[in-house]
Parts: C-alpha cells; structure tokens; sequence
C-alpha cells in the first residue's frame, strides 16, 4: 500500500524515522525533512520515491548503494553523517545515565577498510560474489566496493574467477581478504569437501603476484611470501580468515589511546586480546597478560612475541572463555592496567570482575556503544571515574561504531 511520510529524524539503524497515528515508522534511505511516499505496510516500508529531498542529501559513491546491504547511509552530507555516528555513542551513555559528552569523532573515509569477508553463491552457469542485500540472504553481485582499500578493489576479479571454482552447486562459501602489509591474504571456507580438480583451478587463478597467500578451509594452498603486519615493534601473521581490525587508521588510534593510559602501568593485561593488538604494543613497556578463547590468534601472539627478540618485556598468554570465566579480581592482583575489547555483545562478567579488583587504570574498546555503556555503568557503580569516550568510524557508512572508553580508580 502506498503512504507518504515526513521523515522526523535518522534511526539507530540509518534509517528515516516517521511518526503515524502515533507509532513510528523506519524508512530505508530516507533522510529527516524529506517527504517520501512508501510501499508495503507495517512498522518497516520500502522507499519508492523521494517527493522532496533534503539538502543533505548527497550522490553515494558505490553504484550498488541501495541494493547491496553493506552501506546504509551514503547518500548524508559527510558532517551530518559523524554528527549521527557519535550521537549513536552519546545516546547509549545518556541512556546508562553516565553523564560525559564523548570527544570529537576521529573519522575516517572510503578506500581505506583492510579486511572484507565476501559471500559468493552459484546460480545457474554464473558465481556471485559481494555481500548480502539489506535484511534477506541474496547475495548482490558486486563490481565495485569504494569503501575497500583500492588493492582489494582491483582483486575482485581475481576473488571472483577463485570463487567460480570454489562454490558449490548449493550453499554458500566465505571469502575473508586482509590487505596486508606485504600483500593480500585470502581465505576462504567453503565449509564442505572440494574436489581436487577445483582446487587445483583455484591456484591456477591466484597467480596475481599481489596475493601474498590463499588457503582453502584452513589448508595453505599458496604461500607466496608470509603475510605481515606491522604491530608496534612486532611483526604479526595474521591466522588464516583471523580477526584483524578494519582499518588500519583506526586500530592504530585505538592502539594510541590505550597506550597512552596504561603508560606508566608495569604490568598489565589484554582481555579479548586476539593476536596482540594492544598487548605487543604495551609490551614496549610493561609485562603483558594476554587472554583470549582463540588458541590460534594466541599462538600467533607467542610468535610475534618470540620474533621481535629482546625488543618486548614478557607476555603470557591463556585461553579462556572470558563470559564464562572471567579473569577474576584475585587474578589481577598484580595487575595495574587492564585494555579489554570483546565482540558486540560486551564483556559484562569480566567488568563485574573488574569492579571488585584493585586495577588503577582501564581501557575499554568496543564496537557496541550499547554493551560498551553497560559495562561502564558497572564499572562507574564500583567507583571507577570514567574519563573520557572517543567515538571511531571505523566502519564508514554503516550504523556500527567503535569506541574507546578510559577509566581510573
Ligand atoms: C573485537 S575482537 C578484538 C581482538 C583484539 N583486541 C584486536 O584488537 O585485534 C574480540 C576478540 O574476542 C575474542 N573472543 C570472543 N569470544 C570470547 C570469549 N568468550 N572469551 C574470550 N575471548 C573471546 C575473539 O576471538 C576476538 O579475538
């Protein structure tokens, strides 16, 4: 059915926000002040036509914006857009009641995102690859991605002819690239068996001296050179398909914030560490306990450690299930600075440890303002003093933000 709305404001989601007969109403790519008419009925309507658009209103940079749904919000002026991502942090803080305005929004732009996990589907004779549409599994082919570094861009024709080789007649199969420091490394899981002769085109299809390396469900099918990155003093390899941060400008802002609080702390730890972001760096200056449920990424921490020599004061490392083991207030004893960066749903048994220890000095990254909020709020209700919140856009055009929150006893 066909209704026209007033679009109010931007949802948490990017989304234009109408108010009818009192409920609200989300419109995909509707900006605030532009009368849009809809189809469909409910709570969530599609946009049929923009009627009278707002000056905010800007041509997106990808050909695919709309359809593909990795970007929601290309198409707002660049100012209003980082005044909507910080709001999203300042809003989950109002709502914990944590009364402190966060800092200035370091922002960052399109070309620069380091890591990309594409889909790729058979259909019929053809392969698509790119990223699921907005709220339904269909794959959307894509041919360009302006957000990627332009090395990623410029290999999505050779990403696409290994996948034609790789994807099965049904289902879908992963492929993780990390624009390196020395090159790209690709994974792919394809989560089912392949035969040899797919394998063997696969290979025949990454000769592109730009890959670095291309493993298949975790086997090394090319190692062309050890894929790098620099981390600190360290050089780290990243695991096969591994977290690694998004973009490189944003871990090293990250990085440079919570060294900074931690400077003067002798021993410290990395909860949620992964292969070491925060703990090789704060290792230049302190002992460093590292604990993380990924025996991968720590394995690849001791390496690191091991290669850099003497550069590095002494890391331990454990892997723990920190939801349902966290590091306990005893535990941290000795310990007088604390970084911890859990996935989105936040590291709320490990905060109400953290309450009850002695920890001078904590960092808390995270990239759910909401869970991050949350785990403020037990951290303040213990007598923590939260210092300061600094939104990060590490994730340009999508409603995600990273933040880092800094608190002392
Ligand atoms: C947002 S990543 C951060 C990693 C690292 N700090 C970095 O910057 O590269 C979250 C990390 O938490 C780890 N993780 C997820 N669930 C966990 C759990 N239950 N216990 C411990 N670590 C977990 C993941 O393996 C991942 O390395």
């Amino acid at each position: 059915m066909s209704a026209t709305f007033i679009i109010e404001r931007l949802g948490n989601r990017g989304d234009g926000v109408a108010t009818a007969e009192g409920d609200s109403v989300y419109v995909p790519y509707a900006l605030p002040g532009e009368t849009v008419q809809t189809s469909s009925e409910g709570e969530r309507r599609k946009l049929e036509q923009v009627v009278s658009a707002s000056r905010a209103r800007i041509k997106p940079i990808c050909s695919h914006f709309g359809t593909c749904g990795g970007c929601h919000l290309q198409h707002l002026e660049r100012s209003l857009y980082l005044k909507w991502k910080s709001r999203l942090v300042e809003e989950a803080l109002e709502r914990e009641e944590l009364e402190l305005k966060p800092e200035p929004i370091i922002p960052f732009g399109a070309h620069e995102r380091r890591r990309v996990v594409f889909t790729a589907i058979r259909s019929g004779a053809e392969t698509v690859l790119g990223f699921s549409e907005r709220n339904t599994n269909r794959v959307v082919d894509i041919s360009q991605c302006p957000v990627l570094l332009p090395r990623i861009e410029q290999a999505l024709p050779v990403v696409q002819a290994i996948a034609a080789h790789l994807a099965p007649r049904s289902g879908a199969i992963k492929l993780s690239v990390v624009a390196c420091d020395n090159g790209l490394d690709i994974a792919i899981s394809t989560g089912s068996f392949t035969p040899e002769e797919a394998r063997q085109k696969a290979i025949g299809e990454a000769s592109d001296p730009a890959i670095a390396r291309l493993t298949l469900n975790d086997e090394m099918l090319i190692e062309r050179r050890r894929p790098l990155l620099v981390i600190g003093r360290a050089l780290v390899t990243p695991p096969p398909g591994g977290f690694v941060q998004a973009v490189q400008g944003a871990e090293q802002a990250m990085a440079a914030l919570v060294t900074k609080h931690l400077f003067d702390c002798k021993h410290t730890a990395d909860l949620f560490s992964g292969f070491g972001t925060f703990a090789l760096r704060l290792a230049e200056r302190s002992t460093v306990l590292a604990v993380e449920s990924d025996g991968a990424a720590l394995a690849t921490l001791v390496r690191s450690w091991r290669e850099a020599g003497g550069a590095l004061k002494p890391i331990s490392t454990a892997k723990r299930d920190l939801f349902r083991s966290p590091v306990t207030a005893h535990e941290l004893k000795k310990i007088e600075g604390v970084v911890f960066d859990p996935p989105r749903g936040g590291a709320q048994a490990q905060a109400t440890q953290l309450a009850k220890s002695g920890v001078a000095r904590i960092a808390a990254v995270s990239c759910n303002p909401g869970s991050l909020a949350r785990d403020l709020r037990i951290l303040v209700d213990s007598g923590y003093r939260l210092l300061s919140v600094t939104p990060i856009d590490q994730f340009v055009f999508t409603p995600h933000v990273e933040a880092v929150a800094l608190l002392e006893r």
